[in-house]
């Protein structure tokens, strides 16, 4: 509608400590995007339950994952920052979804597939997991899911589950439409891979200063003596410059060329160029009690089953269980 603010939900897994890849792919443009639409943000604490079977790290990970979100620049007074498990909504939505999409279906999701090829337990939870998302986004008809490239499918199975309804029951939910920065879409790990927590190839986001330097020094290089030419195409380092340290890049692409700078000076200057941009963002994480943290999340929480409750009701009503 004219005027009115599209709306946005995306989610994150609290899965454990956030990386450069996760802020680049995604916190960064949410904090962004937070500022023209109506947000919200939220810790995906059941989908975490699919693989982390520890209590009290779970619980670690979800005070984390939450400063994260207020650290990078969303602000809880303006976007609903929520955890999925204080509304229950989003369970029951994704089972009535379960019994609307077939095995066959789900059996084509990359986080399952993954999983077996690897040899992994996939259990019951992973292979739902797309379900659980589709009802995360759908529950709010969310217009944008502001994600990294590899949840893009993930969004598609939420309009699959949407239309599935729509046409079963009458039109009832929003279709929601994926958000991605492709010049971001994939920022490598030390590695060369894609960085992940599963790869163990991550700079963290939040770590300490000498953390930082040390994941950026154990970066991945062939053995290119300094005083040779490198490639800016095919470095880890350069590749994670373009990201950190844009006035210096035209230079620093001229000195790999010519050979005037070796890897090593490469990876601190980036080092020194990541803590620079992340030293404000950890001052305010800082800052931050798990006190202050559980009260952003519980009013998040009920302003978001405010909603999802809403949304339920007619819900049921179309399916048949509302007397
Ligand atoms: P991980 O692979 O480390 O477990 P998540 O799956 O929790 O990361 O991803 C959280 C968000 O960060 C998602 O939106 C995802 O697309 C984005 N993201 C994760 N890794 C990267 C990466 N290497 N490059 C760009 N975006 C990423
Ligand atoms: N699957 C997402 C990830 O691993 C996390 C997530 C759960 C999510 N529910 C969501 C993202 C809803 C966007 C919208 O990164």
């Amino acid at each position: 509608m004219a005027g009115e603010k599209q709306r946005l939900l995306s989610g994150a897994q609290p899965s454990g400590k956030a990386h450069i890849g996760n802020y680049l792919g995604a916190l960064r443009q949410w904090a962004t995007l937070s500022q023209t639409h109506e947000s919200m943000f939220m810790v995906a604490d059941y989908h975490t339950l699919t693989s982390l079977r520890r209590a009290a790290q779970l619980k670690e990970n979800i005070y984390d994952l939450a400063a994260d979100f207020i650290a990078v620049g969303i602000d809880p007074e303006k976007s609903i920052i929520f955890k999925q498990s204080d509304v229950p909504e989003h369970t029951e939505l994704a089972w009535i979804f379960n019994c609307l999409v077939s095995v066959s279906f789900l059996m084509q999701a990359h986080a399952y597939k993954d999983k077996v090829a690897k040899g992994l337990e996939a259990n019951a939870g992973l292979f739902d997991y797309p379900m659980l998302m589709a009802a995360d986004i759908l529950l709010y008809d969310a217009d944008i899911v502001p994600v990294g490239q590899d949840q893009r499918q993930h969004v598609e199975y939420a309009r699959e589950a949407a239309s599935k309804f729509n046409l079963a029951f009458g039109a009832t939910f929003k279709m929601p439409q994926e958000y991605i920065l492709e010049e971001v879409a994939v920022v490598p790990g030390t590695d060369g891979q894609k960085m992940s927590k599963s790869y163990g190839n991550t700079v963290p986001l939040f770590g300490t200063d000498d953390e930082i330097r040390t994941a950026v020094l154990n970066i991945v290089t062939d053995s290119t003596p300094v005083g040779e030419p490198l490639n800016p195409e095919t470095d880890t380092t350069f590749a994670l410059h373009r990201h950190f340290s844009a006035e210096q890049l035209s230079d620093l692409e001229k000195r790999y060329r010519e050979g005037t700078i070796g890897y090593k000076e490469s990876k601190e200057l980036l080092a020194d160029n990541i803590i620079a941009l992340i030293a404000p963002m950890r001052e305010k994480r800082d800052a931050l009690t798990q006190d202050d943290i559980r009260k952003i999340l519980q009013t998040g929480g009920e302003r978001a089953r405010e909603r999802a409750s809403q949304k339920m009701e007619d819900v049921r009503k179309k399916v048949g269980v509302t007397l």
